[in-house]
């Protein structure tokens, strides 16, 4: 008996020949077959993959194989799953409710949670009240999350995701870039009397985020006027609070304890929107609803524990995109959110995907013997249908995609929901089916056109077809259907990091280009190139040095 993985291998080859119009005609109940509700909002249809029944059930029984639930539980106890970094992962305990129970180091991780929650619930209903006054006395309408990476991604596309429930008083803004063109247009727009700045890093030692800290600093001292340390530590106590895991880093840098909000070693960057990392989401739209996206999330948490493989939704997400990455070696995944509310959401999955699973070198050190990660990109519909869609239809490349769509408008304009869902469900119908040549001559004909015409066109107007989406429709983007959105993507891509045996925690990858960037910052600050580069490197030093001076 060949073992799963030749089964699935075999399966592979014996329908690879099999379109997915064959597929929906001999499969009268494959959209009832293949696609599964997430609690009472989200429906996930992966009835549009290039998959059979047959061969998603093999996966889920090759996943078990795999001892995928017991791994999976690791999530929800202490567990050591960052193995390089020898630490546990256990963001699923920031959204477990104030009566659960996670030991880890022999402490129960939870109330230390909840009393960081009540810190944040605390400060945002000063803030919000006007009892949290600037140095002048002016209160707080302008807060801006000077942060990076995890520190940025997820609290940026939070924000601007549940941008119908803004309060009313408080406008956002997020500053990353090392860039200081990025910051620079932020303190254009803001009134420093009236602005809280939140430095969020887990190390607080990224280079981005600190430069623009100190930055941020020098600028509200300027403009407030301050003169003397102790206006300094006023100015600096109304207007800077912290986020982060490293408190000595913090006081070094002049915030007091009372305005940090901590968080811990156990919650990865990636997965840290749930942490205080999260505070500017509260500021921006109300802490009660930082409480419902939390609680959504738990939702996903609960079904990924309490439901069979078969119809667990992460699992199966993530399944799908092993068949596609592995089985069809496709190796770029797409999403498509057609919500102009999740735009940033490709951008926050491009860093949980490819940070997480980008890695060649598996749990034990050994080179890993099969592909990880592909490449995860995509932007928000419409817009992409009418930038680079053309070449999905008719390329000569195939994509895993994923659409996501939201049934019910965040807004009140009428005529554009019903046209925006059309396209999302016309896009994925087009790929999966295309138009044959047949139609396309038949389409001209009505059309009225000559015989040459026909003949000349044809071939150009031809959509092979035959190109896999799944799609996600969520009734309406609150905030908790939101956290659930998330947690399903974390989970899927913890759930690939397990089936490959990768660690999905840390990102060596990232250092070596910081390291090297210490040394040629102070050959430009010295403008003086060296030769101890290679000679592109050299080079490009040099003529940065010349153009600096240069005027
Ligand atoms: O560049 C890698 C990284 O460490 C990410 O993993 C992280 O989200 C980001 O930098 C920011 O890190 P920090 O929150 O420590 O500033």
């Amino acid at each position: 008996m060949p073992d799963i993985k030749q089964q699935l291998q075999q399966l592979q080859q014996d329908e690879a020949s099999l379109t997915l119009a064959e597929r929906f005609a001999v499969e009268p109940r494959r959209f009832q077959q293949l696609s599964f509700m997430l609690g009472q909002d989200w429906l996930a249809d992966f009835s549009k993959q290039a998959i059979s029944p047959q061969a998603l059930q093999l996966l889920c029984q090759w996943a078990k194989e795999q001892q995928l639930d017991c791994q999976l539980s690791q999530l929800f106890k202490d567990n050591c799953l960052n193995n390089t970094e020898q630490r546990a992962v256990l963001h699923t305990a920031l959204r477990m409710p104030a009566n659960a129970e996670l030991n880890h180091d022999g402490e129960n991780v939870i109330p230390n949670v909840h009393r960081v929650l009540a810190k944040m619930r605390d400060f945002c209903q000063q803030v919000h009240s006007g009892q949290w006054r600037g140095a002048s006395g002016k209160t707080i309408t302008q807060v801006v999350n000077l942060g990076i990476g995890g520190s940025d991604l997820g609290p940026a596309m939070v924000v601007k995701a549940l941008r119908p429930y803004q309060h009313q008083d408080i406008t956002a803004h997020f500053v990353s870039n090392m860039d200081g063109a990025d910051l620079a247009a932020v303190l254009d727009k803001v009134d420093a009397e009236r602005t809280l700045f939140v430095v969020s890093s887990k190390t607080f030692t990224t280079s981005e985020t600190l430069t623009n800290a100190h930055s941020a600093k020098q600028w509200l001292l300027e403009q407030l006027a301050i003169k003397g340390s102790t206006q300094c530590q006023h100015a600096v106590a109304r207007h800077f609070v912290a986020v982060s895991t490293n408190l000595a880093a913090v006081a070094e840098f002049g915030i007091a304890p009372a305005n940090c909000f901590e968080f811990w070693d156990w919650v990865g960057g990636r997965f840290s929107l749930w942490s205080a990392v999260g505070l500017s989401i509260a500021l921006a739209v109300g802490f009660a609803h930082f409480e419902q996206l939390l609680a959504g999330a738990h939702q996903v948490d609960e079904h990924l524990q309490h439901t069979p493989f078969e119809q667990n939704v992460p699992v199966l997400l993530a399944l799908v995109s092993h068949w596609n990455t592995h089985y069809l070696k496709l190796n770029s995944e797409t999403v498509f959110p057609y919500s102009q509310d999740l735009a940033l959401f490709p951008d926050f999955l491009q860093q949980l995907a490819m940070e997480s699973n980008g890695k060649s070198v598996d749990k034990e050190g050994s080179p890993v013997t099969e592909v990880t990660s592909p490449l995860v990109w995509g932007a928000v519909g419409t817009n992409g249908q009418h930038a680079f869609f053309q070449l999905f239809h008719q390329g000569s490349h195939q994509v895993a995609a994923d659409f996501i769509g939201v049934v019910q408008a965040s807004h009140s304009l009428p005529h554009h929901q019903n046209k925006l869902l059309a396209n999302l469900f016309a896009q994925t119908e087009a790929l999966a089916f295309g138009r044959s040549h047949a139609q396309v001559e038949q389409g001209l004909r009505d059309n009225g056109q000559s015989a040459d015409t026909i003949a000349r066109l044809a071939p150009y107007k031809v959509m092979e077809g035959n190109r896999a989406s799944t799609t996600l429709l969520c009734r309406q983007l609150t905030p908790a259907n939101l956290g659930a959105l998330i947690a399903l993507y974390e989970h899927k891509t913890i759930i690939l990091g397990l089936l490959w045996n990768i660690n999905s925690f840390d990102q060596w990858g990232v250092e070596l280009g910081k390291q090297l960037a210490v040394p040629i910052a102070k050959e430009l600050t010295a403008q003086q190139g060296s030769e101890q580069h290679d000679s592109s490197t050299n080079g490009l030093i040099k003529q940065a040095c010349l153009w600096q001076t240069s005027g």
